[in-house]
């Protein structure tokens, strides 16, 4: 597919996805979450790939939220629709066959902090800042905002977030747990690159099984989350990936992972 508001780019078992709207500083308009989504499925038919990363173009911003100006035209059904096209692209991230790091290079605020905590994890460069400022446009996050905030933060700094609208640092979203690696600016989208490549090393069907077991043990409690890794350890052990790294440590050997498994 030809995208006119994303740029996507594939190389060396890593894909890249850049929200391309410097001069809006990457707000996501429905056309914006309809390119990502059709990103993720090309990305997932390309068995070479077995890791993502997504950032914003230009040194300003990641995604500086939903687009206020599309949103000021919306009628509530309208508003609807785009809250729930959101809500599935992001959904589509987290149950993607492949991890997907956040590089936020700039701004992520409302849909911005919403698609990163739709990543797996998330680096920020210095100059990142975060936030759910909706409630200062008299709305609420409608991409998953209240749900995963509370999630990755806790309630009480998700409440405090989204009810004042406070914007925070890179620092200050690593403090609370938001964020895991905070970089030097020009150093962000390398350091990202290399745990990408890193992950990239790693067998393919594994990678899988933890990125789902996590993601949906998560939202179970304790003993279904554990029967749940019971069966996804031993789904792992019909890929040959399983057999290569398990016999490379025993001799004495880097494992050599293959695509496409
Ligand atoms: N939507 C549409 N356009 C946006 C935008 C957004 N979310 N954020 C910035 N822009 C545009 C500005 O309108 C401006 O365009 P023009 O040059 O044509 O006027 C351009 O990007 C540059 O922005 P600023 O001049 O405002 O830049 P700044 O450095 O002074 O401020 C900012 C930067 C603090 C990020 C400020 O732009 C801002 O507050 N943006 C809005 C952030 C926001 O409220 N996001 C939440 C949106 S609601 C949401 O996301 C709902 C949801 O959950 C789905």
């Amino acid at each position: 597919m030809a995208y006119e508001l994303i740029l996507l780019e594939m190389a060396d078992g890593i894909a890249t996805i850049s929200v391309n709207r410097p001069k809006a500083l990457n707000a996501l308009n429905p056309q914006v979450v309809e390119e990502i989504g059709a990103a993720l499925k090309e990305i997932g038919a390309n068995p070479e790939v077995r890791v993502a990363i997504l950032t914003g173009t230009g040194d300003k911003a990641f995604v500086a939220g939903a687009d206020i100006g599309s949103m000021a035209q919306m009628t509530a059904l309208e508003a609807k629709r785009f809250s729930a096209a959101g809500q599935e692209v992001l959904l589509a991230m987290e149950s993607a066959e492949f991890p997907i790091i956040a590089a936020v290079n700039g701004f992520a605020l409302g849909g911005g902090t919403e698609i990163a905590m739709a990543c797996d994890f998330i680096y920020a460069s210095e100059n990142a800042k975060f936030g759910q400022p909706e409630i200062n446009l008299g709305i609420i996050p409608g991409f998953g905002g209240t749900q995963r905030l509370a999630r990755l933060v806790g309630k009480g700094w998700a409440r405090e977030l989204c009810l004042t609208g406070a914007i925070i640092s890179a620092q200050e979203a690593k403090e609370i747990g938001l964020v895991n690696k905070v970089f030097p600016h020009d150093q962000l989208l390398a350091e990202a690159r290399k745990t990408a490549k890193l992950i990239a090393s790693k067998g393919r069907a594994a990678l899988r099984a933890i990125k789902h077991t996590v993601n949906r043990g998560y939202d179970v409690d304790l003993r279904n989350g554990c029967a749940m890794e019971v069966d996804a350890f031993a789904i792992a052990f019909t890929s040959p990936d399983a057999k290569e790294g398990l016999n490379a440590f025993l001799e004495k050997r880097k494992p050599e992972f293959k695509a496409g498994l």
